[in-house]
Parts: structure tokens; sequence; C-alpha cells
């Protein structure tokens, strides 16, 4: 396994592996990798003949106020990991390489950015649409992995990728969680065992959600009312937002028709953790 800081190094891995007409696989990560990362990464083995994986912490993508300083680092545990999957390169820059001196140019996708994490997190997708468009231009893989958790950022890729004709196939994997329900996320270690036991209130609440409209419920603006009751009626729990959107506009609807996003925000102090269900009626 290649490790590689310079892009310039990494071009080169890669640059033999295409030549050889290998199929390229990517896995774009901030690393603490879990699990989740580790089915991402298996499923690029699997379809693929050469596996990168990128671990950059990118501080476009947090604001102000948010979790980039104490976001964990465990560069040696991600190594071992990648090295187990069988991952041939992992791409680790440093900031000051990703964004020079003098950097200026960002890349933005604008209708489906609004709500639910761009609304609560502003700049949030325009940092991740820059970093992974440049990713892209580093790595150049034919086929990039995606984890289903993070539902809006898949949709901001896909379409950033077909509005900037990017030949890129992009898979997303569904999401993977731990035995109780709560979805695999590198910020759950965040959580002292009190906020942990009642994290797994997102993924009760989807549950309900989903039972509910099984059963016949249509209303979405009802359906929310109730998520956000939920969220607040558990300790500890802080609600960012509940919501149901149509999932190919990102836009609200009144009534459930056809395929929506479920989507669940909540705070445990300073942890702020998402997940959400797809729901096709
Ligand atoms: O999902 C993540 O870990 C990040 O948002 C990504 C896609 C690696 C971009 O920094």
């Amino acid at each position: 396994m290649h490790i590689c800081e310079t892009i310039s190094a990494t071009r080169q891995a890669i640059l033999q592996a295409r030549q050889a007409g290998k199929k390229i696989g990517f896995v774009p990560t901030m690393g603490a990798l879990h699990a989740g990362h580790a089915i991402l990464m298996r499923r690029a083995k699997t379809e693929c003949d050469y596996v990168v994986v990128s671990i950059f912490v990118n501080p476009t993508q947090f604001g102000p106020n948010e979790d980039f300083a104490r976001y964990p680092r465990t560069f040696e545990a991600d190594q071992a990991l990648c090295a187990a999957v069988g991952v041939d390169v992992i791409f680790y820059p440093t900031p000051e390489l990703m964004y020079p001196k003098g950097y200026q140019t960002f890349v933005e996708v604008t209708e489906i950015t609004k709500p639910l994490c761009g609304a609560s997190r502003p700049g949030h997708f325009r940092g991740v649409a820059t970093v992974v468009t440049k990713l892209f231009n580093i790595v150049m893989p034919d086929v990039a992995y995606f984890g289903q958790k993070d539902a809006q950022q898949c949709r901001v890729i896909q379409q950033m990728v077909a509005d900037l004709n990017m030949p890129i196939q992009i898979e997303i994997v569904e999401t993977v969680r731990e035995p109780d329900g709560l979805a695999m996320s590198s910020r759950n270690r965040y959580l002292n065992p009190l906020q942990r036991h009642h994290a797994t209130i997102l993924y009760r609440t989807l549950v309900w959600v989903k039972e509910q409209i099984a059963a016949g419920q249509r209303n979405a603006h009802e359906l929310e009312k109730q998520m956000a009751l939920r969220i607040e009626q558990t300790p500890e729990a802080r609600l960012d937002y509940a919501k149901i959107l149509d999932y190919e506009t990102f836009s609200p609807v009144e009534t459930i028709e056809k395929k929506v996003l479920v989507a669940l925000a909540v705070f445990f102090d300073q942890t702020r953790l998402i997940d959400n269900f797809l729901i096709d009626v």
C-alpha cells in the first residue's frame, strides 16, 4: 500500500494502474475510519481493480464554530484498516497542499444545498463540492463511493458530477448501523455513555415514521411535527431539523406521494448527528 503525501506521488502511483488498464475505485474520507468506511472500501475493492482512499479533514467544509480542530485524527488506525481491506493508495495531504496561499476557487451547487444541512451549516456544501472536485481531479477515478448517511452530500455530488460533466460513476452505499440502529459516524466517538444511549432516538424516530407511512399516513407536516416532538422529549437531545423532502428536488412536500427523504439532525451537546431514511410509497 502506498501512502502518498503529495499530488505528484499520488498521480504517479495511480497512472501506473490506469496504464495497466485497471479500473480505479475511490473512497474520499476525512479519516477516523469506522465499519461504515470499511464497507465502502470493500465495495470498491470488489468492483474495481485498484482502490484509492483519501484521508483529509477538509477545513473549508467546517463553519467557524464547528468541530474542525477537535475532529478525530487517527491516522495509524486508519492506515491499519486500509491495509486490512487491501487498499492500494492512501492520499494523505495537508491543508497547505490542498489550499496553498492564494487559493481562490470554489465549486457551488445551488438549489439542493439550500435546505437541511445547507441551512444549518452555511458554506458546508461549497467546501464539500470544492474538495471533492479537487480530489476527483487528482485521483481521476472511474467510480467513487459515498455513504447514504450523508444523503444530501450524495445528491450534491451527483448533481455536481452531472452538471460539470465529470466522467465518474457515483455509487451510494447503504448506511451501516450499530446493532441498536445508531448510524455509524466518526462523530459518535464524541458521545458520552448517556448521550450514546439516547442517540438511538434518531433511528427510532425514522423507524416510527416509516411505520406511520406504511400505515397510510401521508401528511408530511404532521409527521415532521411528531418527529420534532420525539426528539425534544429525549434527554440530552436538541433538535436541529426534522424534515420530509422530495428526494429528487429536495423541496418540501405536503402530501407524501413519491420517493421522500426523511431526514434528522440532532445535537447532543456540541455533537451533531444526522440520519435519514429514503421512503418510496
Ligand atoms: O463525507 C466525508 O467524509 C466528507 O464530506 C468528504 C466527502 C470526504 C469531503 O471532505
